[in-house]
């Protein structure tokens, strides 16, 4: 299988060590605006004679290669991936999927039409903890869930070294680091059906850069986007989701990764302290119960991917051959950048937004 990678930033470091170890996957062509990326992405990951462009189309030109992934900034998402299934590549692309949920129905039409695999970079999902809360929760233990949240917090990470802190990215902590939370939520109780939001959202910190924060300084004005935000959904069986994040945030409550509750009518299952935990009663009694994940999962041993970008490039080129099911699906992705375009909507008109 022969590899393109478009944008080699940040997150390629979450791509391109995983896809060193796949024998079969040989990474052929790199591209990034700042050729010196690609090329020193190419130097340490890319065949012999990769080549490398700062023009995408010019890689998608290249009938060998077989797939893509899409790593570059939020708002070119859907372009790319409209253009790489066009021209005949398996598509992964990272979260969010798009900024609008006709964005993302572009894409899944487009990779409809071409009959090619298209995924989202949401690799919480494979999180041994969520494996096993998602064969919990398949398995009926939980009865019907009726309440969840879904969190990322974080005290003080202003990510200001990204250089995504500004609007046109699409948003700030909601769409950049909530969006995984929520994906998990969603997919945890395979419920995609949003009936309502009412959201809120804060710039609390944005024009405070001599603050601490993990990530260092920034200068004044360089992020307009909310440095947290919080929303109340409800969807259309009448289930509630709180959905928090923050990027800064006067918390003792940080979270080091996803966290999410799930409380159905016989047990709930919560991460929450960073420890699984499965609550009920049973015998009369009341239970907290917590797997042993340090052990492993099955799910997760079985992927075959080791860590979770290992178990998500697994998946992903499984499913370009036909071997796998797709475990991000296009279609479920969508519904997440559905939910936070009416998250913004409802936090800048300060009213609820219902969903069509
Ligand atoms: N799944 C995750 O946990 C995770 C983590 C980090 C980032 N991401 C996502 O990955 C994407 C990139 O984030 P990042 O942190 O790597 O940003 P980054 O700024 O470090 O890297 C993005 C790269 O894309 C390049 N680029 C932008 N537009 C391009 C174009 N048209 N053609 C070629 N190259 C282009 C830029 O030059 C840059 O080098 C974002 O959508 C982000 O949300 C996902």
């Amino acid at each position: 299988m022969k590899v393109g990678i478009i944008g080699c930033g940040c997150v390629s470091g979450k791509h391109l060590p995983e896809l060193a170890k796949i024998p079969e996957a040989q990474v052929v062509a790199f591209c990034d605006l700042d050729i010196a990326k690609a090329e020193a992405a190419a130097k340490q990951y890319g065949t012999p004679d990769a080549k490398c462009y700062t023009d995408y189309h010019e890689l998608l030109a290249d009938p060998e290669i077989d797939n893509v992934r899409v790593l570059t900034w939020n708002p070119t998402h859907c372009e790319i991936t409209v253009a790489a299934l066009r021209a005949g590549k398996h598509v992964l692309c990272e979260k969010p999927m798009a900024l609008t949920e006709a964005e993302a129905q572009m894409m899944i039409d487009a990779a409809k039409e071409a009959g090619k695999v298209l995924t989202i970079g949401y690799q919480h999902r494979y999180d041994p903890d969520v494996q096993y809360s998602k064969s919990v929760v398949d398995a009926g233990e939980l009865g019907d869930i009726y309440f969840a949240k879904a969190r990322v917090l974080w005290q003080r990470k202003m990510p200001v070294w990204r250089n995504l802190c500004m609007a046109e990215h699409g948003g700030g902590s909601f769409i950049d680091i909530g969006t995984h939370a929520l994906d998990t939520v969603l997919w945890l109780m395979d419920n995609y059906k949003p009936k309502y939001v009412s959201a809120t959202m804060y710039h609390a910190f944005g024009n405070r850069p001599d603050c601490g924060n993990v990530f260092g300084k920034w200068e004044k004005g360089s992020i307009d986007v909310e440095d947290s935000g919080f929303a109340f959904l409800v969807m259309e069986n009448g289930a509630t989701i709180l959905f928090e994040t923050a990027y800064t945030l006067n918390t003792s409550e940080e979270t080091n990764s996803i966290q999410y509750m799930l409380c159905g009518t016989r047990a709930g299952i919560d991460n929450f302290g960073e420890v699984l935990k499965m609550t009920g009663d049973a015998h009369d009694m009341l239970y907290v119960k917590t797997p042993k994940l340090a052990q492993g999962g099955v799910s997760y041993v079985s992927a075959g991917g080791g860590t979770t970008a290992g178990c998500e490039e697994h998946n992903f080129l499984a499913a370009t051959q036909g071997k796998a099911e797709l475990t991000v699906k296009p279609e479920q992705a969508a519904v997440v950048v559905k939910i936070l375009e009416g998250i913004y909507a409802s936090a800048k008109s300060g009213k609820p937004y219902y969903f069509e």
